[in-house]
């Protein structure tokens, strides 16, 4: 057997090392792009001449075979890979796991499906290493840039989203949302631990965990329109902006799973009175029945509200919601009686009745997340 290490780089005194890393590592988030992969790549080859970059595709399994292209034209190119998550989704998380699977000092993230102007990235890294900054942003809201096509409902979300985000950048970014930039690995190595990595705001993670303030330029690019595939923009990306932001604020003491759990909870008792409002003062029911018609109409809300919401990312559909919507009543209802009991037992030994009344909530509702999370919302198996 005969092996040729060619690339194998042994440093020695009178030779200094060479540095194979590419100088720009680009990472491209894939869910279902087959068809912009081909194309996009040979955008970056003749927007990037006279550059060393690689491309780390970070697919999210995607049903139409986008790896298995990828992997196809890595025995074209070589400077192309992909990495394949099998049983995980998100934006943000790929473009950190892919990152990390990289030694370049520069790292430039942009989406597979060309709205992102790919002729800017050679400026972008100049600007970068010319600069020394951390971070260079494409901005579509400096002078030069524009939104394309973008509907008047997603450009009032994104201002939405931007003044959101000013709670937790502590940055004056003309585009918070943007998932286009180039920034240097020593920038993303002294974030990363910090990254909550959740949803699909990766820009504003970066900034929001870093502890310095953040160098940054911003670059004008004209968002272009999607030719091939489908936006995975939907409500679910709203729920998880917000998600992002209160954890950042938070400092991820609270878990944001459990305070999204609460706020339904909250929505929970004002159904609650609102039906027995309902059902007694209006309908003429006893107050028994209209109690439990109460109970139950809020259960249901609940259980609806919190399977759409706090445990979005683990839906239950058809059977299993109906026999999840079981479970859940049950261990409510054992949440029920240990708040009552808790509750009973302080306020027997002389804690003031709020506080005893309070403390039995705070046991119940911890309980109800608890097993709620464990069992009715089970993670996935893999
Ligand atoms: N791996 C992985 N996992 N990739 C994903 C996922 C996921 O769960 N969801 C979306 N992507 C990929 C898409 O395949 C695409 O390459 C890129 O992420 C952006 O998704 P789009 O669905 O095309 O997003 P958009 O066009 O609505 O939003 C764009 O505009 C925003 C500006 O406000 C994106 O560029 C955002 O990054 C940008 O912030
Ligand atoms: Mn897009």
């Amino acid at each position: 057997m005969s092996m040729r290490p060619v690339h194998l780089v042994t440093p020695s005194a009178s030779e200094p090392a060479v540095d194979h890393a590419p100088q720009l590592s680009i990472i491209v988030p894939t869910y279902n792009e087959r068809g912009n992969i081909r194309p996009l790549l040979e955008r970056l080859h003749n927007a990037l001449a006279g550059v060393a970059y690689e491309v780390v595709v970070v697919d999210d399994d995607s049903p139409d075979g986008t790896a298995d292209e990828v992997r196809a034209l890595a025995h074209e190119q070589d400077n192309v890979r992909c990495i394949q998550r099998i049983g995980r989704r998100g934006l943000s998380s790929a473009c950190i796991e892919g990152v990390l699977a990289t030694v370049s000092p520069a790292v430039a993230i942009i989406d597979a499906d060309m709205q992102h102007d790919e002729t800017k990235l050679a400026l972008m890294l100049r600007r970068l290493q010319d600069d020394g900054l951390d971070i260079v942003v494409g901005s579509r809201f400096v002078p030069g840039g524009g939104v394309g096509a973008f509907s008047a409902r997603r450009l009032r979300l994104s201002r939405v989203g931007k003044f959101l985000s000013r709670l937790v950048t502590r940055a004056d970014l003309t585009d918070p949302m943007s998932g286009f930039f180039v920034m240097r690995r020593t920038f993303f190595d002294a974030v990363a631990h910090r990254l909550s990595g959740k949803g699909f705001k990766i820009l504003i993670d970066l900034f929001a965990s870093a502890k310095e303030p953040v160098r940054f330029a911003e670059i004008p690019y004209t968002f272009g329109t999607r030719i091939a595939g489908k936006s995975k923009l939907d409500s679910h990306v709203m729920v998880d902006y917000v998600s992002l932001i209160a954890d950042k604020l938070l400092g991820g003491l609270v878990p944001t799973r459990f305070l999204f759990f609460i706020a339904v909870g909250l929505f929970g008792v004002f159904v609650h009175l609102s039906v027995l409002g309902l059902a007694f003062r209006m309908a003429g029911l006893g107050f028994y029945v209209s109690q439990m018609v109460a109970t139950f109409m809020a259960m249901a809300i609940n259980f609806q509200l919190n399977n759409i919401v706090t445990y979005r990312d683990r839906r239950l559909h058809g059977l299993d919601l109906a026999k999840g919507f079981v479970l859940f009543v049950l261990i409510c209802s054992v949440g029920a009686v240990a708040n009552f009991q808790v509750a009973e037992m302080l306020y027997d030994n002389g804690v003031f009745w709020a506080m005893a009344g309070f403390l039995g909530a705070v046991v119940g509702s911890v309980w109800n997340y608890g097993v709620n999370t464990t069992l009715t919302w089970r993670a996935a198996k893999r």
